[in-house]
């Protein structure tokens, strides 16, 4: 039965895979009980995700994308990095045996060389034009640099004075690396790819930043930020940062090299100072995100330009190190679980169906509490729905209020009528969602929580026996510590705009 439920997903999925979505997810290893690479694939199927970005060239995972048609980003990571920029037969010699070996059968698009070096690991920054190079050369000698680019990602804390974007440069300090990285993009029509954090900005600003601009939500017109040199509007941190990188290069006289943004996500749960670190802001964040990407909306410079961004990341991260956030990035637990439902409704396939494929009916928020009160009132009554966990004592009774109460007497019709269409509708106050509106005892019909035979947790990942990380070496960075730093200048002029 649920191999059968596994296959079937596998096939639905695979049908719907067709389309190129420009969203994909970072795939950290930093896990106790890593799924296995066939485990991994099987969820990224099911979710419609055909972009993946790994740390490493881990030689399971290469193996277990084969014939999958997803995108890989594969990485040189940071402790490699010297020896590749010191030896052309060391590049030569890694590019056989981690793209050569598995090309094309794996579709290995990029090559990231090394992990926000030049923040992370400036030592290094020397040499990372050269190991690019080696790269680049070791891929024309296996005739392979049509097909598969080269570039390394940067924080975007080495772009300066970020807001108003059009003024933002890179660290000078830099410009001995970035000049002739950008001319290494440029000739080999390659990407710049760039990890943006608007929490970070959002965290770091205190309070500078309204939250609503971190998370894509709508601003009143007269709280936008804009431009005053280009009068170009700004409605999200996101899209500033990105337009920054824009300027930044052109200021270099670069005007014609992409953007890939290599990392943006919300983490989902903090503690201490980390208040904005919650379900609800991650999922607004990646919610908002994935349609503003995959809407090919492109950025107030470069309008229509499609960004192809990772979220950060597809699995929470149990064993990275450093305050609770860091731990919680992700999109799923390692059973294939989601971590919330993301809200993703009309944005296509992609990431759209929580693994457990529920929905739930459940009263509109803001709605005339009248029409709620007459709504609940017919459910329980000609509409024959069991109400009596909403009695006084009963499990549903808390929070005692009419929007939690017609929300389960909604949701208990719309089950008991098979979800048929327009039995959730209640002359428009109810609403259709993924997320299960069930909290602590109180469960709703229809849930998972009150099934745990029926087989809802067949795609759930098990967790795999075999881990498949070395276990020793740090395959990433997440420098999260250090992202954008906005300068007082910026600061006060983003006061000024959005303020004003
Ligand atoms: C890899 O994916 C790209 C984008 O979908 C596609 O154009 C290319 O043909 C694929 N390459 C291989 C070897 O499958
Ligand atoms: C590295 O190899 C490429 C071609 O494979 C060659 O063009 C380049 O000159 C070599 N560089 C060095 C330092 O040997
Ligand atoms: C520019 O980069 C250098 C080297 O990392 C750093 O020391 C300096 O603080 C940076 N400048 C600013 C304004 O952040
Ligand atoms: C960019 O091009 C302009 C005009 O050609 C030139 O004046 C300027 O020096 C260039 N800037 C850089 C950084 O090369
Ligand atoms: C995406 O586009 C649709 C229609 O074009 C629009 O209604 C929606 O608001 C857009 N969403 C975002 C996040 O830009
Ligand atoms: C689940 O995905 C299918 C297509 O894969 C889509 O038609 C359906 O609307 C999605 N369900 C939800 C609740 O988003
Ligand atoms: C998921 O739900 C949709 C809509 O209710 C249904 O068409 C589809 O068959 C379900 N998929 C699975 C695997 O149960
Ligand atoms: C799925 O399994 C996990 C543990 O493996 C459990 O915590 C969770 O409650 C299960 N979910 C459902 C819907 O049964
Ligand atoms: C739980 O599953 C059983 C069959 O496995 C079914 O008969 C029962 O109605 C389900 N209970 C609920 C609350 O959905
Ligand atoms: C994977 O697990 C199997 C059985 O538990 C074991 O025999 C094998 O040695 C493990 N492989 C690795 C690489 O740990
Ligand atoms: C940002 O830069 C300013 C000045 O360069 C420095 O005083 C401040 O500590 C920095 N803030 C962060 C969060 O790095």
């Amino acid at each position: 039965m649920a191999a059968l439920l596994l296959l079937f997903l596998f096939l639905f999925a695979s049908s719907a895979l067709s389309q190129d979505s420009l969203i994909g997810v970072n795939i950290g290893t930093e896990v106790t009980d890593m799924p296995s690479p066939t485990q991994v694939v099987t969820l990224l199927k099911s979710q419609n995700i055909n972009r993946v970005r790994l740390y490493d060239a881990d030689r399971s995972m290469l193996l277990a994308f084969a014939h999958t048609g997803i995108q890989l980003i594969i990485s040189v990571p940071n402790d490699q990095l010297l020896g590749i920029s010191q030896s052309n037969a060391t590049a030569a010699n890694w590019v056989t045996r981690n793209v050569a070996a598995y090309y094309p059968a794996t579709n290995i698009t990029t090559i990231a060389v090394g992990s926000e070096v030049l923040t992370s690991l400036p030592n290094a920054a020397p040499v990372l034009v050269s190991a690019l190079k080696y790269i680049q050369a070791a891929l024309i000698t296996a005739n392979l640099d049509r097909q598969i680019k080269v570039s390394t990602p940067h924080a975007s804390t080495i772009i300066l004075d970020s807001f108003p974007p059009s003024q933002a440069f890179f660290n000078k300090t830099w410009d001995p690396v970035i000049v002739p990285l950008l001319e290494f993009l440029q000739s080999t029509g390659s990407p710049l790819m760039l990890n943006v954090y608007p929490y970070f900005d959002y965290v770091q600003s205190n309070g500078v930043i309204p939250l609503d601009y971190a998370l894509f939500q709508p601003l009143q017109a007269n709280k936008e930020a804009v431009d005053a040199n280009t009068l170009l509007h700004y409605t999200n941190v996101f899209d500033a940062i990105v337009d920054a990188a824009y300027f930044a290069m052109s200021y270099l006289n670069f005007t014609n090299i992409p953007i890939v943004v290599t990392e943006s996500g919300w983490p989902s749960k903090g503690d201490g100072p980390e208040h904005d670190a919650t379900v609800e802001n991650a999922n607004t964040y990646n919610s908002n995100l994935i349609q503003h990407v995959i809407n090919k909306t492109g950025t107030p410079k470069h309008p229509g330009v499609p960004v192809a961004t990772y979220i950060y990341e597809l699995y929470n991260e149990d064993t990275r190190p450093g305050p609770l956030s860091e731990k919680n990035w992700g999109l799923f637990h390692t059973n294939g679980t989601p971590v919330y439902t993301l809200r993703l409704a009309g944005a296509g396939a992609i990431l759209a169906n929580d693994t457990t494929n529920q929905t739930f009916c459940v009263a509109k928020e803001r709605v005339d509490k009248k029409m709620l009160q007459a709504a609940l009132d017919w459910a329980c009554g000609p509409g024959k729905v069991d109400c009596s966990e909403l009695m006084q004592g009963e499990s549903c009774y808390e929070p005692d209020d009419v929007v939690a109460h017609s929300s389960y007497a909604f949701n208990a019709y719309y089950q008991k009528m098979g979800k048929a269409s327009g039995s959730c509708d209640f002359k428009g106050v109810a609403t259709v969602t993924t997320t299960d509106p069930s909290r602590g005892t109180c469960v709703f019909p229809g849930s998972a929580k009150s099934n745990q035979t029926l087989g809802h947790n067949t795609t759930a990942l098990a967790p795999s026996a075999n881990s498949t990380t070395s276990g020793c070496i740090p395959h990433h960075y997440h420098p999260h510590a250090s992202s954008v730093n906005l300068t007082l200048l910026s600061l006060l002029l983003l006061i000024a705009l959005v303020f004003l």
